[in-house]
């Protein structure tokens, strides 16, 4: 057999294969050659994997959708703070583990954690966007405990602000935004560290306290007044 016979004849096999694999109904792919490239062996998410048996590194988990790795920072979880950030600005971006959900650290938090935002007009503009996706079914519009799921019967009573803000301080509403209280949950997978901060400093405006307090702005005009500087302090 010469190279010309082979070449003919290989040909000719390989139309035989091509034709043999099409079928009449246009809607039936014909014969499969490698039927693990068509029908691929997908997982759902959920279930078991072999892939990640008891003999994986975890043991225990056989998850097809795997954990991140532990230590593992969601991108802009952490701000861009510059390099002179204070320990205690940056406390709040790790919150959770400074501060467990429990009575001392509400107290703690609220002796200790300060906001590292100013209110600005984007920082106003961007709590109040976030107060009107989040909290004003509860809280209501000007922070009366008012809001719509309220007046419609189906939620108990919300605490005002203005009856509330005054008496308790900024770290303490982190706290609570980050790990929910009484009736409220928790705001710490809805909301970045960055976002719970902004939208304190628009309920302090609703409630006029913090930096919206009489008197916060202009305390070089009240130097004899003590009463004003005893307030903010804690
Ligand atoms: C489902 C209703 C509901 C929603 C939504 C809600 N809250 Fe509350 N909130 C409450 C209730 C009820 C309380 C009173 C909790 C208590 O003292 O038992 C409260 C209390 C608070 C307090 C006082 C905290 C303290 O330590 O006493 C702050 C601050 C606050 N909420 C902020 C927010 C912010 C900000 C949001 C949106 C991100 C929000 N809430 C969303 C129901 C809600």
């Amino acid at each position: 057999m010469n190279i010309y016979q082979t070449i003919r004849l290989s040909l000719l096999g390989a139309l035989l294969i091509a034709l043999a694999s099409c079928g009449s109904d246009k809607r039936q792919p014909g014969r499969t050659f490698v039927p693990d490239m068509a029908y691929s062996q997908a997982y759902e998410t959920y279930t078991k994997n072999p892939a990640f048996g008891k003999d994986s590194l975890s043991g225990v988990d056989s998850f097809s959708a795997r954990l991140p790795v532990a230590g593992t920072i969601p991108r802009g979880l952490l701000p861009e703070l510059s390099d002179s950030a204070t320990d205690q600005e940056l406390a709040s971006y790790l919150y959770k583990r400074n501060y467990p959900n429990d009575s001392l650290n509400y107290a703690n938090a609220g002796a200790n954690v300060k906001n590292p935002f100013q209110p600005t007009k984007e920082v106003l503009e961007r709590g109040k966007h976030i107060y009107t996706i989040h909290c004003i079914v509860c809280h209501g519009e000007k922070g009366a405990g008012d809001g719509s799921i309220v007046q419609s019967g189906a939620y108990p009573q919300v605490v005002s602000y203005a009856d509330r803000l005054p008496t308790i301080t900024e770290g303490q509403m982190f706290h609570t935004i980050t790990y929910g209280k009484g009736l409220m949950g928790s705001y710490s997978a809805a909301l970045t560290a960055e976002d719970r901060w902004k939208v304190i400093l628009f309920i302090e405006q609703l409630a006029a306290v913090g930096p919206f307090a009489k008197g916060a702005a202009t305390t070089a005009a009240a130097p004899a007044d003590t009463t004003t500087t005893a307030a903010p302090s804690n």
